[in-house]
Protein backbone atom coordinates (compact mmCIF):
# COMPACT_ATOMS: atom_id res chain seq x y z
CA UNK A 1 0.00 0.00 0.00
CA UNK A 2 1.24 3.35 -0.55
CA UNK A 3 1.27 5.33 2.71
CA UNK A 4 1.16 8.51 1.25
CA UNK A 5 -2.56 7.96 1.39
CA UNK A 6 -3.28 7.76 4.08
CA UNK A 7 -1.70 11.61 5.31
CA UNK A 8 -3.31 15.38 4.46
CA UNK A 9 -1.42 15.89 1.26
CA UNK A 10 -0.46 19.30 1.79
CA UNK A 11 1.30 19.09 5.83
CA UNK A 12 3.04 20.57 7.12
CA UNK A 13 0.88 24.24 6.44
CA UNK A 14 0.69 26.75 8.83
CA UNK A 15 -1.90 29.39 8.12
CA UNK A 16 -2.54 31.04 10.92
CA UNK A 17 0.69 31.21 13.98
CA UNK A 18 -0.38 28.17 16.18
CA UNK A 19 -2.50 28.70 18.55
CA UNK A 20 -4.72 30.45 16.30
CA UNK A 21 -7.91 32.30 17.06
CA UNK A 22 -10.14 28.93 17.53
CA UNK A 23 -7.97 26.71 19.44
CA UNK A 24 -7.05 29.73 21.38
CA UNK A 25 -11.35 29.04 22.64
CA UNK A 26 -10.74 25.89 23.40
CA UNK A 27 -7.67 26.32 25.29
CA UNK A 28 -9.45 28.87 27.27
CA UNK A 29 -12.70 27.09 28.07
CA UNK A 30 -10.23 24.39 29.00
CA UNK A 31 -8.30 26.15 31.60
CA UNK A 32 -11.93 27.24 32.72
CA UNK A 33 -13.31 24.53 33.30
CA UNK A 34 -10.46 21.48 33.54
CA UNK A 35 -7.98 20.82 35.95
CA UNK A 36 -4.45 22.38 36.12
CA UNK A 37 -2.93 19.12 35.47
CA UNK A 38 -3.69 19.05 31.89
CA UNK A 39 -0.13 18.62 30.37
CA UNK A 40 0.44 18.40 25.91
CA UNK A 41 -1.64 21.51 25.36
CA UNK A 42 0.42 23.28 27.36
CA UNK A 43 3.67 22.32 25.61
CA UNK A 44 2.13 22.27 21.97
CA UNK A 45 -1.21 24.63 22.33
CA UNK A 46 -3.69 23.61 20.14
CA UNK A 47 -7.05 22.10 19.61
CA UNK A 48 -7.29 19.35 16.96
CA UNK A 49 -9.98 19.04 14.75
CA UNK A 50 -9.03 15.93 12.64
CA UNK A 51 -5.89 13.66 12.04
CA UNK A 52 -5.30 11.28 8.82
CA UNK A 53 -1.94 9.02 8.70
CA UNK A 54 1.03 11.00 10.28
CA UNK A 55 -0.67 14.25 10.22
CA UNK A 56 -3.07 16.12 12.21
CA UNK A 57 -5.43 19.38 11.69
CA UNK A 58 -6.03 21.89 14.17
CA UNK A 59 -9.33 23.76 14.24
CA UNK A 60 -7.88 26.66 12.66
CA UNK A 61 -6.98 24.76 9.73
CA UNK A 62 -3.23 24.23 10.07
CA UNK A 63 -1.61 21.11 9.33
CA UNK A 64 0.93 19.45 11.06
CA UNK A 65 3.60 16.50 10.59
CA UNK A 66 3.13 14.30 13.58
CA UNK A 67 6.07 12.63 14.87
CA UNK A 68 4.15 11.91 18.40
CA UNK A 69 1.95 9.90 17.24
CA UNK A 70 -0.44 10.56 20.44
CA UNK A 71 2.33 9.51 22.49
CA UNK A 72 3.16 6.20 20.15
CA UNK A 73 0.07 5.38 20.00
CA UNK A 74 -1.03 5.79 16.72
CA UNK A 75 0.88 2.78 14.89
CA UNK A 76 -1.04 2.47 11.86
CA UNK A 77 -1.76 5.98 11.22
CA UNK A 78 -4.91 8.28 12.83
CA UNK A 79 -7.93 7.14 11.01
CA UNK A 80 -6.67 4.26 9.37
CA UNK A 81 -9.47 3.31 7.09
CA UNK A 82 -8.94 -0.47 7.87
CA UNK A 83 -9.20 -0.03 11.31
CA UNK A 84 -11.98 2.37 11.20
CA UNK A 85 -13.67 0.04 9.15
CA UNK A 86 -13.58 -2.85 11.26
CA UNK A 87 -14.60 -0.52 14.53
CA UNK A 88 -17.66 1.02 12.60
CA UNK A 89 -18.72 -2.53 12.14
CA UNK A 90 -18.25 -3.65 15.22
CA UNK A 91 -20.14 -0.82 16.95
CA UNK A 92 -23.45 -1.70 15.36
CA UNK A 93 -23.14 -5.72 17.10
CA UNK A 94 -21.56 -5.32 20.83
CA UNK A 95 -19.83 -2.71 22.73
CA UNK A 96 -19.30 -4.26 25.92
CA UNK A 97 -19.07 -7.91 27.17
CA UNK A 98 -16.90 -7.50 30.76
CA UNK A 99 -14.59 -10.17 30.10
CA UNK A 100 -17.22 -12.56 28.58
CA UNK A 101 -16.14 -14.21 25.15
CA UNK A 102 -17.24 -12.82 22.11
CA UNK A 103 -16.28 -13.09 18.37
CA UNK A 104 -14.44 -9.85 18.17
CA UNK A 105 -12.32 -10.84 21.68
CA UNK A 106 -11.63 -14.30 20.07
CA UNK A 107 -9.98 -13.16 16.89
CA UNK A 108 -8.17 -10.58 18.60
CA UNK A 109 -6.53 -13.44 21.25
CA UNK A 110 -6.04 -15.59 18.03
CA UNK A 111 -3.85 -12.71 16.15
CA UNK A 112 -1.92 -11.85 19.17
CA UNK A 113 -1.41 -15.22 20.26
CA UNK A 114 0.09 -16.21 16.48
CA UNK A 115 2.63 -13.05 16.66
CA UNK A 116 3.85 -13.67 20.35
CA UNK A 117 6.08 -16.48 21.44
CA UNK A 118 4.69 -19.59 21.49
CA UNK A 119 5.51 -19.94 25.30
CA UNK A 120 3.50 -16.79 25.98
CA UNK A 121 0.38 -18.36 25.48
CA UNK A 122 -2.01 -17.19 28.21
CA UNK A 123 -3.16 -13.49 27.43
CA UNK A 124 -5.28 -11.41 30.78
CA UNK A 125 -6.99 -7.99 29.22
CA UNK A 126 -6.76 -5.46 32.42
CA UNK A 127 -8.08 -2.13 32.82
CA UNK A 128 -7.82 0.35 29.86
CA UNK A 129 -4.67 1.81 29.92
CA UNK A 130 -0.93 0.96 29.60
CA UNK A 131 -0.31 1.57 33.66
CA UNK A 132 -3.44 -1.20 34.39
CA UNK A 133 -1.07 -3.89 32.49
CA UNK A 134 1.66 -3.52 34.61
CA UNK A 135 -0.02 -3.38 37.69
CA UNK A 136 -2.11 -7.10 36.31
CA UNK A 137 2.37 -7.99 35.12
CA UNK A 138 3.23 -7.02 39.26
CA UNK A 139 0.28 -8.73 40.73
CA UNK A 140 0.25 -11.85 39.01
CA UNK A 141 4.25 -11.86 39.58
CA UNK A 142 4.27 -11.43 43.22
CA UNK A 143 0.99 -13.81 43.97
CA UNK A 144 3.13 -16.40 41.94
CA UNK A 145 6.48 -16.18 43.80
CA UNK A 146 4.83 -15.08 47.28
CA UNK A 147 7.34 -11.77 47.60
CA UNK A 148 6.56 -8.59 47.74
CA UNK A 149 9.97 -6.31 46.57
CA UNK A 150 10.23 -5.35 42.85
CA UNK A 151 13.44 -4.19 40.93
CA UNK A 152 12.86 -1.52 38.18
CA UNK A 153 15.40 0.63 36.41
CA UNK A 154 16.19 4.47 36.66
CA UNK A 155 14.94 6.39 33.72
CA UNK A 156 11.91 4.24 33.95
CA UNK A 157 8.16 4.74 32.76
CA UNK A 158 5.53 2.73 33.74
CA UNK A 159 2.57 4.74 34.34
CA UNK A 160 0.38 6.78 36.97
CA UNK A 161 -1.47 4.63 38.71
CA UNK A 162 -0.20 3.65 42.49
CA UNK A 163 1.66 0.35 41.21
CA UNK A 164 2.85 1.76 38.14
CA UNK A 165 4.06 4.59 39.42
CA UNK A 166 6.03 3.16 42.04
CA UNK A 167 7.85 1.43 39.47
CA UNK A 168 8.61 4.74 37.73
CA UNK A 169 11.75 6.47 38.50
CA UNK A 170 10.68 10.00 37.78
CA UNK A 171 10.50 12.04 41.33
CA UNK A 172 8.56 15.12 39.55
CA UNK A 173 5.34 12.81 39.24
CA UNK A 174 5.73 10.81 42.77
CA UNK A 175 7.98 12.54 45.23
CA UNK A 176 4.40 14.70 46.78
CA UNK A 177 2.53 10.94 46.63
CA UNK A 178 4.58 8.78 49.01
CA UNK A 179 4.42 6.20 50.08
CA UNK A 180 3.06 4.38 47.06
CA UNK A 181 3.87 0.52 46.96
CA UNK A 182 6.43 0.00 49.35
CA UNK A 183 9.73 -2.26 48.60
CA UNK A 184 10.41 -1.32 45.19
CA UNK A 185 14.28 -0.58 44.52
CA UNK A 186 15.77 1.13 41.20
CA UNK A 187 19.33 -0.13 39.64
CA UNK A 188 21.28 2.07 36.81
CA UNK A 189 19.67 1.28 32.98
CA UNK A 190 22.12 0.70 30.26
CA UNK A 191 22.19 4.42 29.60
CA UNK A 192 25.66 4.36 28.19
CA UNK A 193 25.46 8.21 27.19
CA UNK A 194 25.21 9.16 30.75
CA UNK A 195 27.02 5.95 32.39
CA UNK A 196 26.04 5.26 36.07
CA UNK A 197 29.08 3.92 36.70
CA UNK A 198 31.15 6.45 35.07
CA UNK A 199 31.97 3.71 32.21
CA UNK A 200 32.79 4.15 28.52
CA UNK A 201 31.36 1.59 26.30
CA UNK A 202 34.59 0.26 25.35
CA UNK A 203 35.54 -0.10 28.99
CA UNK A 204 32.60 -1.43 29.62
CA UNK A 205 31.39 -4.92 30.47
CA UNK A 206 27.62 -4.42 30.98
CA UNK A 207 28.46 -3.26 34.75
CA UNK A 208 25.31 -2.27 34.71
CA UNK A 209 23.49 -5.26 34.57
CA UNK A 210 26.14 -7.24 36.67
CA UNK A 211 24.97 -4.52 39.33
CA UNK A 212 21.99 -6.24 39.18
CA UNK A 213 23.43 -9.66 39.63
CA UNK A 214 25.31 -7.91 42.80
CA UNK A 215 22.03 -6.75 44.50
CA UNK A 216 20.17 -10.05 43.80
CA UNK A 217 23.70 -12.04 45.43
CA UNK A 218 24.71 -10.13 47.93
CA UNK A 219 22.71 -11.00 51.35
CA UNK A 220 23.48 -7.67 52.87
CA UNK A 221 22.36 -5.55 49.42
CA UNK A 222 19.58 -4.45 52.14
CA UNK A 223 17.10 -5.68 48.73
CA UNK A 224 14.81 -8.45 49.39
CA UNK A 225 14.50 -11.18 47.05
CA UNK A 226 12.17 -9.40 44.55
CA UNK A 227 9.17 -11.09 42.92
CA UNK A 228 10.03 -9.87 39.32
CA UNK A 229 12.24 -7.67 37.39
CA UNK A 230 10.58 -5.28 35.48
CA UNK A 231 12.64 -3.22 32.31
CA UNK A 232 11.71 -2.04 28.92
CA UNK A 233 13.55 -3.44 25.94
CA UNK A 234 14.07 0.30 24.94
CA UNK A 235 13.76 2.77 27.05
CA UNK A 236 10.66 4.99 26.10
CA UNK A 237 9.85 8.29 28.20
CA UNK A 238 13.39 8.02 29.63
CA UNK A 239 14.32 9.21 26.55
CA UNK A 240 14.30 6.82 23.57
CA UNK A 241 17.41 4.97 24.95
CA UNK A 242 18.49 2.27 23.31
CA UNK A 243 21.43 -0.42 25.37
CA UNK A 244 23.76 -2.44 24.17
CA UNK A 245 22.54 -5.82 22.94
CA UNK A 246 23.79 -7.95 25.24
CA UNK A 247 21.68 -6.24 28.02
CA UNK A 248 18.58 -7.65 27.75
CA UNK A 249 20.01 -11.08 27.55
CA UNK A 250 21.97 -10.38 30.67
CA UNK A 251 18.89 -9.28 32.55
CA UNK A 252 17.34 -12.59 31.58
CA UNK A 253 19.94 -14.53 32.63
CA UNK A 254 20.56 -12.94 35.86
CA UNK A 255 16.62 -13.17 36.55
CA UNK A 256 16.79 -17.17 35.46
CA UNK A 257 19.60 -17.67 37.89
CA UNK A 258 17.71 -15.80 40.76
CA UNK A 259 14.74 -17.31 40.13
CA UNK A 260 13.12 -13.76 39.44
CA UNK A 261 10.50 -12.90 36.89
CA UNK A 262 11.47 -10.69 33.88
CA UNK A 263 8.38 -8.61 32.98
CA UNK A 264 9.45 -6.65 29.82
CA UNK A 265 7.12 -3.44 29.34
CA UNK A 266 6.26 -3.25 25.57
CA UNK A 267 3.07 -0.81 26.30
CA UNK A 268 5.41 1.84 24.21
CA UNK A 269 7.88 -0.36 22.32
CA UNK A 270 5.94 -2.82 21.14
CA UNK A 271 3.39 -3.91 17.87
CA UNK A 272 6.28 -2.44 14.92
CA UNK A 273 7.39 0.17 17.03
CA UNK A 274 10.77 -0.36 16.88
CA UNK A 275 10.62 -2.41 13.57
CA UNK A 276 9.80 -6.03 15.68
CA UNK A 277 6.27 -6.91 16.37
CA UNK A 278 7.65 -6.40 19.86
CA UNK A 279 11.05 -4.94 21.23
CA UNK A 280 12.51 -8.05 22.81
CA UNK A 281 11.93 -9.62 19.63
CA UNK A 282 15.89 -7.42 18.83
CA UNK A 283 17.70 -9.69 21.21
CA UNK A 284 15.65 -13.27 21.11
CA UNK A 285 15.16 -12.53 24.75
CA UNK A 286 11.87 -14.38 26.14
CA UNK A 287 10.29 -12.36 29.18
CA UNK A 288 7.98 -14.27 31.39
CA UNK A 289 5.08 -11.12 31.20
CA UNK A 290 5.19 -8.94 28.86
CA UNK A 291 2.54 -5.95 29.08
CA UNK A 292 0.59 -4.21 25.70
CA UNK A 293 -1.32 -1.40 25.33
CA UNK A 294 -1.40 2.04 23.60
CA UNK A 295 -1.05 0.73 19.56
CA UNK A 296 -3.14 -2.36 20.56
CA UNK A 297 -6.30 -0.34 19.85
CA UNK A 298 -5.71 0.17 16.82
CA UNK A 299 -6.95 4.10 16.72
CA UNK A 300 -6.68 5.05 19.90
CA UNK A 301 -9.34 2.89 22.00
CA UNK A 302 -7.76 1.96 25.11
CA UNK A 303 -7.44 -1.21 26.21
CA UNK A 304 -4.51 -3.30 27.43
CA UNK A 305 -3.33 -6.53 28.29
CA UNK A 306 -0.49 -8.98 29.48
CA UNK A 307 0.66 -12.30 27.58
CA UNK A 308 2.84 -14.42 30.16
CA UNK A 309 3.89 -17.87 30.05
CA UNK A 310 1.02 -20.66 31.21
CA UNK A 311 3.11 -22.14 34.02
CA UNK A 312 1.92 -18.52 36.00
CA UNK A 313 -1.29 -18.96 35.30
CA UNK A 314 -2.04 -20.03 39.05
CA UNK A 315 -4.40 -17.48 40.17
CA UNK A 316 -7.85 -18.34 40.52
CA UNK A 317 -11.33 -16.73 39.31
CA UNK A 318 -11.96 -13.36 40.23
CA UNK A 319 -8.29 -12.57 41.74
CA UNK A 320 -8.20 -9.42 39.43
CA UNK A 321 -11.54 -8.09 37.81
CA UNK A 322 -13.07 -5.04 36.56
CA UNK A 323 -15.70 -3.69 34.83
CA UNK A 324 -13.92 -2.51 31.48
CA UNK A 325 -11.39 -5.54 31.66
CA UNK A 326 -10.81 -4.96 27.86
CA UNK A 327 -12.49 -3.14 24.86
CA UNK A 328 -15.02 -4.78 22.47
CA UNK A 329 -14.28 -1.76 19.90
CA UNK A 330 -10.83 -1.90 20.48
CA UNK A 331 -10.66 -5.31 20.29
CA UNK A 332 -11.77 -5.34 16.54
CA UNK A 333 -10.01 -2.25 15.96
CA UNK A 334 -6.99 -3.84 17.34
CA UNK A 335 -7.10 -6.84 15.36
CA UNK A 336 -7.50 -4.94 11.92
CA UNK A 337 -4.63 -2.82 12.98
CA UNK A 338 -1.99 -6.46 13.66
CA UNK A 339 -3.34 -7.80 10.57
CA UNK A 340 -2.72 -3.82 8.86
CA UNK A 341 0.90 -4.35 10.35
CA UNK A 342 1.63 -8.11 9.36
CA UNK A 343 0.03 -7.26 5.39
CA UNK A 344 2.34 -4.28 4.81
CA UNK A 345 5.24 -5.48 6.49
CA UNK A 346 5.01 -2.20 8.74
CA UNK A 347 8.34 -3.88 10.84
CA UNK A 348 10.29 -3.33 7.72
CA UNK A 349 9.11 0.34 6.47
CA UNK A 350 9.68 1.42 10.10
CA UNK A 351 13.06 -0.10 10.25
CA UNK A 352 14.51 1.23 6.91
CA UNK A 353 12.42 4.29 7.48
CA UNK A 354 14.01 4.66 11.26
CA UNK A 355 17.18 4.01 9.90
CA UNK A 356 17.14 6.97 7.57
CA UNK A 357 16.05 9.40 9.76
CA UNK A 358 18.64 8.25 12.94
CA UNK A 359 21.40 9.37 10.04
CA UNK A 360 19.80 12.40 8.89
CA UNK A 361 19.89 13.28 12.87
CA UNK A 362 22.84 12.29 13.21
CA UNK A 363 23.63 14.52 10.09
CA UNK A 364 22.32 17.45 12.46
CA UNK A 365 24.31 16.29 15.66
CA UNK A 366 27.54 16.92 13.58
CA UNK A 367 26.44 20.42 12.52
CA UNK A 368 25.35 21.10 16.20
CA UNK A 369 26.53 22.13 19.21
CA UNK A 370 23.51 21.54 21.62
CA UNK A 371 22.72 17.67 20.26
CA UNK A 372 24.51 15.50 22.30
CA UNK A 373 23.01 12.18 20.91
CA UNK A 374 20.82 11.17 19.08
CA UNK A 375 19.79 7.60 19.38
CA UNK A 376 16.79 5.30 18.88
CA UNK A 377 15.61 2.55 16.88
CA UNK A 378 12.99 1.89 14.00
CA UNK A 379 10.28 5.16 14.62
CA UNK A 380 11.39 5.29 18.41
CA UNK A 381 13.93 8.39 17.97
CA UNK A 382 15.07 10.77 20.16
CA UNK A 383 18.12 13.56 20.46
CA UNK A 384 19.13 14.98 23.38
CA UNK A 385 19.84 18.19 23.97
CA UNK A 386 22.91 19.81 26.23
CA UNK A 387 23.95 23.25 27.26
CA UNK A 388 27.34 21.86 26.32
CA UNK A 389 29.03 18.81 24.53
CA UNK A 390 31.69 18.35 26.97
CA UNK A 391 30.36 18.69 30.09
CA UNK A 392 26.88 17.20 28.75
CA UNK A 393 24.75 19.80 30.99
CA UNK A 394 21.41 18.48 30.01
CA UNK A 395 18.99 21.41 28.64
CA UNK A 396 15.74 20.87 29.18
CA UNK A 397 14.92 24.86 28.52
CA UNK A 398 16.15 24.06 24.81
CA UNK A 399 14.46 20.49 24.30
CA UNK A 400 11.23 23.08 25.04
CA UNK A 401 11.99 25.72 22.55
CA UNK A 402 12.98 23.29 20.76
CA UNK A 403 9.30 21.79 20.61
CA UNK A 404 7.71 24.93 20.46
CA UNK A 405 9.40 26.01 17.53
CA UNK A 406 8.52 22.59 15.92
CA UNK A 407 4.81 23.24 16.78
CA UNK A 408 4.71 26.88 15.29
CA UNK A 409 6.40 25.51 12.06
CA UNK A 410 4.25 22.45 11.50
CA UNK A 411 5.72 19.26 13.29
CA UNK A 412 4.49 17.88 16.95
CA UNK A 413 7.06 16.22 18.80
CA UNK A 414 7.72 15.07 22.49
CA UNK A 415 9.57 15.74 25.12
CA UNK A 416 11.19 12.87 27.48
CA UNK A 417 14.30 12.15 29.13
CA UNK A 418 15.90 11.38 32.25
CA UNK A 419 16.20 15.06 32.38
CA UNK A 420 13.18 16.50 30.58
CA UNK A 421 15.67 17.24 27.70
CA UNK A 422 15.41 14.83 24.67
CA UNK A 423 12.92 15.70 21.66
CA UNK A 424 11.55 12.44 20.90
CA UNK A 425 9.96 11.13 17.84
CA UNK A 426 7.27 8.66 18.15
CA UNK A 427 5.15 8.88 14.43
CA UNK A 428 2.99 7.08 13.14
CA UNK A 429 4.69 4.03 11.77
CA UNK A 430 3.08 4.82 8.20
CA UNK A 431 4.94 7.85 8.24
CA UNK A 432 6.32 8.30 4.40
CA UNK A 433 10.08 9.48 3.49
CA UNK A 434 8.84 12.51 1.94
CA UNK A 435 7.29 13.84 5.00
CA UNK A 436 9.59 12.34 7.58
CA UNK A 437 12.26 14.33 5.35
CA UNK A 438 9.98 17.51 5.83
CA UNK A 439 9.67 16.81 9.45
CA UNK A 440 13.09 16.72 10.12
CA UNK A 441 14.12 19.91 8.28
CA UNK A 442 11.76 21.66 10.49
CA UNK A 443 13.40 20.37 13.70
CA UNK A 444 16.85 21.33 11.72
CA UNK A 445 15.50 24.82 11.65
CA UNK A 446 14.71 24.20 15.16
CA UNK A 447 18.09 23.36 16.43
CA UNK A 448 20.09 26.02 14.21
CA UNK A 449 17.47 28.86 15.80
CA UNK A 450 17.40 27.68 19.60
CA UNK A 451 21.28 27.86 18.67
CA UNK A 452 20.76 31.65 17.65
CA UNK A 453 19.00 32.16 20.53
CA UNK A 454 22.00 31.12 23.16
C1 LIG B 1 6.62 1.78 28.77
C2 LIG B 1 5.32 2.33 29.26
N1 LIG B 1 4.60 1.62 30.17
C3 LIG B 1 3.44 2.08 30.64
C4 LIG B 1 2.92 3.29 30.23
C5 LIG B 1 1.63 3.78 30.80
O1 LIG B 1 0.62 3.74 29.83
P1 LIG B 1 -0.71 4.62 30.03
O2 LIG B 1 -0.30 6.04 29.88
O3 LIG B 1 -1.62 4.16 28.94
O4 LIG B 1 -1.23 4.30 31.36
C6 LIG B 1 3.62 4.05 29.29
C7 LIG B 1 3.11 5.35 28.83
O5 LIG B 1 3.76 6.14 28.19
C8 LIG B 1 4.86 3.57 28.80
O6 LIG B 1 5.58 4.26 27.92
Amino acid sequence: MDFKTLSFPDAPLIKVAPPGPKSKEYLDYQSLHEGAAVSYPKGMPMAIRRAKGATVEDVDGNLYIDFFGGAGVMNVGHSNPEVIEAASEQLVDLTHSLDIPNPARKTLVEVLVSLLPESLNKLFFGGPTGSDAVEVAMKLAKYNTRRIPMIAFEGAYHGMSAGALSLSSGLGFKEDFLPLVPEVHFVPYAYCYRCALGKKPDTCDLDCAKYLEHILGNPHSGVGKPAAVIVEAIQGEGGSIVPPDEFLPEIREICSRHDVLMIVDEVQAGLCRTGKMFAFEHTGVIPDIVTLSKGLGGAGFPISCIAYKAKLDTWPQGKHIGTFRGNVIAYAAGRAALNFMVKNNLTDHTLSLGNSMLSWLREIEKESNIVGESRGKGLMLGAELVLDKDSKEPAPELANRVRTFCHRHGLMIEIGGHYSNVARFLPPLVLTEELALKGIEIYEDAIKDTEKSM
